[in-house]
């Protein structure tokens, strides 16, 4: 007999595209319509190894580019067996960020290159769908002045768009580009409807390794 599974579903994004409205709308619209759906967001910075890395995020702690990059990893690896479960029980996940922003952030840093940063997280859960939320640098700069973490700064954040595109060139991966220029209303309308029909696909399919 098939298995019912969720899906897992991702978004990623700029800063400021507005990943965690949106990842919240998706789940309650979800929710509404009858369909079991839980909320992630990685870095999850309530474990002993998020708390490293949130300390390291808010600039109270130094930590060695690779050392953190492998950190990033591991707080998904350890979330992994818990992702299964829900998967496997039918409830849909959405996540707000994932391996991407892993890869995307690191490998924007200068001396690391995508095949090293992309290592530690093959065979990470595959996601159904990754929705990239995308805004022009001159859209993003209307919403507002960054925080005040490690990686809030334009220059950065260019190089990490840049890294994103070239993760998009991926065939293996389910890409779904969103126009988060739009109004918010707008933008779930687009993520729902992609997700309602990889909700659908998910159901009948075993999950798949990332990167593999
Ligand atoms: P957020 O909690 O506001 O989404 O911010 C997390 C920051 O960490 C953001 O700047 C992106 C970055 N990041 C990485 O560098 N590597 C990762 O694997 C993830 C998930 C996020």
């Amino acid at each position: 007999m098939a298995c019912k599974r969720g899906a897992l579903i991702v978004l990623e994004g700029v800063d400021r595209a507005g990943k965690t409205t949106q990842c919240k709308k998706l789940f309650e619209a979800l929710q509404r319509s009858g369909k079991p759906a839980e909320m992630m967001r990685f870095p999850d910075r309530t474990t002993t190894i998020g708390k490293l890395i949130s300390a390291y995020l808010e600039n109270k702690s130094d930590l060695e580019d690779h050392t953190v990059h492998l950190l990033f990893s591991a707080n998904r690896w350890e979330m992994v067996p818990l992702m299964k479960k829900k998967l496997e029980q039918g409830t849909t996940l959405v996540v707000d960020r994932y391996a991407f922003s892993g890869v995307a952030f690191t490998s924007a840093k200068p001396g690391f290159c995508l095949d090293w940063c992309k290592s530690p997280d093959v065979g990470l859960p595959q996601p159904d769908l990754v929705m990239f939320l995308q805004l022009s640098p001159s859209e993003a700069a209307l919403r507002g002045q960054f925080g005040e973490e490690r990686y809030e700064k334009s220059d950065f954040q260019r190089a990490v768009q840049n890294k994103f595109q070239q993760l998009m060139k991926d065939r293996s991966v389910h890409w779904q580009v969103i126009d988060a220029s739009q109004s918010v209303e707008d933008v779930h309308k687009d993520i729902m409807t992609h997700s309602l029909n990889a909700i659908n696909c998910a159901q009948n399919q075993a999950l798949a390794e990332l990167w593999k």
